[in-house]
């Protein structure tokens, strides 16, 4: 089975946590592309959504759904996104898209956090994809030699500016055995926007797409 017929697997899967009538909260990425389109396609109806990537908005407003502010929105219940890596406490890495941070402030906003992800983004420890880190430009090259003393190697992205104006740095080497820990730390450097490393919102559920079926794991 390929690897996009285990996304539409999970994608499918997640339409079970989303609840009518509420406004839900979406992520990005081409897992989070083949939820919109299966949502759409179930007819359930939802007073609204809160995207996370200009992406994920037009996705949305094609599928005929209302996309709101984040700013207009107090709560979530629910946020369904994919992620680059994702561990067995349900601590991710996400930011290959290049959307973390509006990613991390929807998934503020949600009481759960649904991962949806095929089995290949299942690692034991995170830090085999290069972990991807908003900055501020004037920060570069500081903040690489920063990296460099914990052992990772850090480009800017080429060719990438996100959302919100900024660069995105890949870092390569890291073995992040204390996710939370490095999340604090690289959180408080100066010019770091976001750090993708996603451990104080970890998932709470991930659907993880397997050729057996998929896997609910609750974390
Ligand atoms: C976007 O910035 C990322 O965090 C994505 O959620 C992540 O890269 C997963 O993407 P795919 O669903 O395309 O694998």
């Amino acid at each position: 089975m390929d690897q996009n017929e285990l996304k539409r697997q999970v994608a499918q899967a997640a339409l079970a946590y989303v609840e009518p009538g509420t406004v839900l909260g979406v992520g990005t990425g081409s897992t989070v592309d083949l939820f919109i389109e299966a949502l759409a396609a179930s007819g359930m109806e939802l007073a609204g959504t809160v995207s996370s990537s200009e992406r994920s908005t037009q996705a949305l407003t094609a599928a005929g759904f209302k996309v709101l502010e984040a700013a207009a929105v107090e709560r979530l219940s629910t946020y369904i996104d994919g992620a680059d890596e994702i561990d067995p406490m349900g601590h991710m890495i996400k930011g290959g898209g290049a959307a973390l941070t509006r990613e991390k402030i929807v998934a503020d906003l949600a009481d759960r956090f649904v991962c949806i992800a095929d089995a290949s983004k299942c690692v034991d420890v995170l830090g085999r994809f290069p972990l991807p880190v908003e900055i501020i430009p004037m920060a570069a090259p500081q903040l690489i030699r920063r990296f460099a003393q914990l052992g990772g190697q850090a480009q800017v992205r080429p060719g990438c500016v996100t959302d919100n104006g900024q660069l995105i740095l890949d870092v390569r080497g890291l073995s992040i055995a204390d996710p939370l820990a490095v999340e604090a730390e690289v959180s408080q450097w100066p010019g770091v926007v976001t750090v993708g490393i996603f451990a104080r919102h970890r998932a709470r559920v991930a659907l993880i797409g397997t050729p057996d079926g998929v896997r609910t794991l609750k974390f």
